[in-house]
């Protein structure tokens, strides 16, 4: 059956992921090729209530097995909702994070067997694999710098007026972010799982350094884009 190109991306907090799939979008737009943006967790309504519960809730914290299983269940609802779908109409999806992020930080950062996590997903995707994954590779500490400095000027912006957690109908916690909170260490093995499946699967996975500038790392997602979409 033909189908859209299914594109992730990946990386440490703080890589750029957003601002490169915006601007990737908007190159897709100028070409009318149809596509879809969308992230994880949290790309389906189910998925935005586990989003919160993983990433906002410290008062409940599930354990890693847990955790691992949130992950997987948020993907399981969004490829049946959003993912499957969309591929299926011939539309490329660009989704911000996927099966290697549950690989790098429930695997390598966490330490829950890496074979099993494969297992599972594979259960989990299926026969869905992405055609291409772009890596923005950045050392940890530059990351977070990065994240602070953007909490630091949102949190500005917010000042009196309507903020998420206020609407939001799952209780959250102010000031806790997920894994923003583990400590330096565990992202360094984030960056360094995301090394290690990148080199285990060069075909897939483009690596590129996210400590060029915004427009050259556009540039070279474009180029590598224009020849897959080209095949
Ligand atoms: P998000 O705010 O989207 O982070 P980022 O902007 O860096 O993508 O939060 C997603 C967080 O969830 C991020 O810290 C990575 C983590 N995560 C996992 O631990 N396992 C997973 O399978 C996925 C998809 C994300």
């Amino acid at each position: 059956m033909p189908r859209g190109l299914f594109v992730t991306f990946e990386g440490v907090e703080g890589a750029g992921k957003s601002t490169q799939i915006g601007l990737l979008a908007a190159c897709l737009q100028e070409r009318g090729v149809a596509h879809l943006t969308t992230m994880e967790p949290g790309g389906t309504p189910l998925g935005v209530l586990l989003r919160r519960q993983l990433l906002n809730d410290a008062n409940i914290r599930p354990n890693q097995m847990a955790e691992l299983f949130l992950f997987c269940a948020d993907r399981a609802q969004h490829l049946a909702q959003v993912i499957i779908p969309a591929l299926s109409h011939g539309r490329c999806v660009l989704c911000d994070r996927f099966t290697d992020s549950t690989l790098a930080y429930q695997g390598y950062a966490r330490g829950i067997d890496v074979a099993m996590i494969k297992s599972l997903c594979a259960i989990t995707a299926g026969e869905i694999l992405p055609d291409a994954t772009f890596l923005l590779d950045i050392p940890a500490a530059v990351g977070l710098e990065r994240v602070g400095k953007r909490k630091h000027g949102a949190c500005f912006a917010e000042q009196g007026g309507v903020t998420a957690a206020s609407v939001s109908p799952v209780a959250t916690t102010p000031n806790f972010d997920g894994f923003e909170a583990e400590e330096l260490s565990f992202h360094q093995r984030v960056r360094e799982g995301f090394l290690r499946i990148a080199a285990e699967d060069p075909q897939r996975v483009i690596v590129i350094d996210g400590l060029l500038s915004t427009g050259e790392i556009a540039a070279r997602i474009k180029t590598v884009m224009m020849r897959i979409l080209e095949r």
